[in-house]
């Protein structure tokens, strides 16, 4: 009989010490992998990896949801204030794209968007919409503060286009080329994101000599594309000549050939390209028309260094503005 029960028992004494090495071990090694993980100096800042099967391991999650919430407080508030303007008929007229997605309705009366599309839709646009103008205008104004003679050709032409007696207008654009290609080239060596976001190939498919099977995940690496140095002599050189093709092209910022992606191309291209191309450039030469810009005194040349999680400048721009245009212009 005890002979039965050891032999019954060893088994089960087996099963636990394995079971208690198995658990200590696990966390044994989770100890000295995160221990070697957090001594890495190598590590950007913020909340550190935890390497554990279902927890945080970059931290990124944790950010992109912090962000989100930060959008959706001030976001979602003028969206429910909108709709009940809406719905309490103290609004009938339809005055920007918002009262345009909340009026939308099918062909029984029915409103085609929900609350919650309409606040989805509204976060995409605001992403899309202002980082990357924002961006490629800081980026071109630094590289451009750090070689004048470009600053100096941009301002020449802006002055030329629009004179000194108004701002400038979006009816400008066609006309500012030089402007054009500096933006341009932000898009080209300094893109907001290091990706395109990513989509899934609907069939099988070849680009180049590469076979893309049938629901693969596509991203496209905007830096691989716009420093590429089989398609751009100076590929990491801001050099706003290198999309003049000759003296009197007409310089547009999208490129539906992808040497460099600025909009996309395609069904999934973005399609606020007409409006994206009218902010930035607008925006850039009202900036060079208004003002003389100049870097501060202790400043001997911008770093361009980008942050660690993105392709924005790790070192915000801070540059003084010297107004240049009759007062009156800048109070209409
Ligand atoms: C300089 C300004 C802008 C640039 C450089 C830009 C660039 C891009 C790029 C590269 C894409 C991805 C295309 C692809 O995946 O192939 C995109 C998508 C998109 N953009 Fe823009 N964009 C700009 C302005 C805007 C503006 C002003 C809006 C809205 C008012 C907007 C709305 C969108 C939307 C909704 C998408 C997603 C399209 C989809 O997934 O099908 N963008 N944009």
């Amino acid at each position: 009989m005890g002979y039965a029960i050891a032999f019954l028992c060893f088994p089960l004494k087996l099963f636990a010490i394995s079971l208690l090495i198995m658990v200590f071990g696990f966390r044994i090694m989770i100890k000295v992998l995160r221990y070697e993980l957090l001594k890495n100096p190598k590590l950007p800042p913020g909340p550190k990896p935890w390497p554990i099967i279902g927890a945080r391991f970059d931290g990124h999650k944790g950010k992109v949801k912090k962000g989100m919430r930060t959008m959706k407080k001030y976001h979602h508030p003028i969206v429910e204030e909108r709709m009940k303007q809406w719905s309490d008929a103290s609004k009938a007229i339809e005055e920007d794209l918002l009262d345009v997605m909340i009026s939308l309705k099918d062909h029984s009366n029915k409103p085609i968007l929900t609350s919650k599309e309409i606040k989805a839709l509204t976060i995409e646009i605001m992403l899309g919409g202002a980082d990357n103008p924002s961006n490629a205008v800081e980026c071109a104004l630094a590289e451009m503060i750090n070689q004048p003679n470009m600053l100096q050709l941009a301002t020449e032409e802006v002055d030329r286009v629009v004179g000194k007696k108004r701002m400038v207008e979006e009816s400008d654009v066609p006309n500012l080329n030089y402007v054009k290609a500096c933006v341009r080239e932000a898009f080209r060596l300094h893109p907001v994101v290091p990706f395109n976001p990513p989509h899934v190939s609907a069939n099988d498919t070849m680009i180049g000599n590469y076979f893309i099977p049938k629901g693969s995940h596509v991203l496209l690496s905007r830096q691989g594309l716009g420093q590429n140095p089989k398609v751009w002599t100076e590929p990491h050189v801001f050099k706003p000549e290198q999309h003049f093709n000759n003296e009197k092209s007409m310089i547009s910022l999208s490129d539906p050939d992808l040497k460099l992606i600025s909009f996309g191309t395609g069904r999934r291209g973005c399609p606020a390209a007409i409006l994206g191309t009218s902010m930035t450039v607008v925006l850039l030469a009202r900036l060079l028309h208004a003002f003389t810009w100049t870097a501060p005194p202790n400043v001997s040349t911008i770093n361009l260094a980008k942050s660690h999680n993105g392709g924005m400048l790790a070192q915000p721009l801070v540059l003084l503005p010297k107004p240049r245009l009759p007062p009156v212009l800048y109070y209409m």
